[in-house]
């Protein structure tokens, strides 16, 4: 299929906590489009190798994992091998083991016909750290969606209470800090703003201001497009 042909898509890049989820969720409800939640392969596939017993230093043996992992998505639910690991997936622990296993080459690659497959009628909404930059280059609309860290580990730890994890703030910035080193200094498709993303500070938006925000780039990106 042509690029021009293609499902147009909405990436929504950005650090850790930075609001991308629920913003990209709200934002795919209201188009009627499909929502990729990349960083919850990631979380899986971390999960599945804490699982297996891998290491997670283990390129090839994650990889692997990554290849055939026997994920579901069905109703807000997230199931690994037939097992509803919702919860469990969203831990600290997980994300953070997470963000050690994508810097490695072999496991980004290994996931990347999983996450183009989410590509389909009408449309698509991805979030993630390299939707606009690596796995969706052609996106309609590209957006980087960012706070500061304060406000970042203030809406974790809200998160993380909410849903009865232990949560301690101190530890929450050093985590959050830890993390997006990690992601911005990687080789493999770092952590940054794709060309022509738009910025979007969140800090001190609400979900929905910033839901309105791009639904309102997305339409003038539609209307850019239909008058090439
Ligand atoms: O977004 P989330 O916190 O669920 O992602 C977990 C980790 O997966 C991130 O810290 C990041 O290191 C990694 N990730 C990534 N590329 C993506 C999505 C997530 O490297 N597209």
């Amino acid at each position: 299929m042509s690029g021009l042909l293609k499902f147009p898509v909405i990436s929504i890049d950005g650090p850790t906590a930075s609001g991308k989820g629920t913003v990209a969720h709200r934002v795919a409800k209201q188009l009627g489009f499909h929502y990729l939640d990349s960083g919850a392969l990631y979380r899986l596939t971390a999960l599945s190798a804490l699982r297996n017993g891998v290491a997670l230093s283990d390129e090839q043996a994650i990889a692997a994992l990554g290849r055939v992992l026997p994920c579901r998505f069905d109703k807000g639910h997230v199931y690994l091998a037939g097992d509803d690991v919702t919860d469990e997936v969203r831990q600290e622990e997980i994300g953070v083991a997470a963000s050690k296993i994508a810097v490695l080459p072999l496991v980004r690659k290994a996931l990347v016909e999983l996450q183009v497959s989410f590509r389909q009628a009408p449309g698509l909404v991805a979030d993630g750290r390299d939707m606009g930059t690596v796995i969706f280059p052609d996106a309609l609309q590209k957006v980087f969606l960012t706070a500061s860290v304060e406000a970042r580990a203030n809406r974790r730890y809200k998160q993380l209470i909410e849903k009865g994890f232990p949560a301690n703030m101190e530890d929450l910035v050093k985590d959050l800090e830890e993390r997006d080193a990690r992601d911005m200094a990687r080789t493999a498709a770092p952590l940054k703003p794709a060309p022509g993303a738009f910025i979007l500070d969140t800090s001190h938006l609400t979900a929905n201001e910033a839901v309105h925000q791009i639904l309102s780039l997305y339409a003038q990106a539609l209307r850019n497009q239909s008058a090439i």
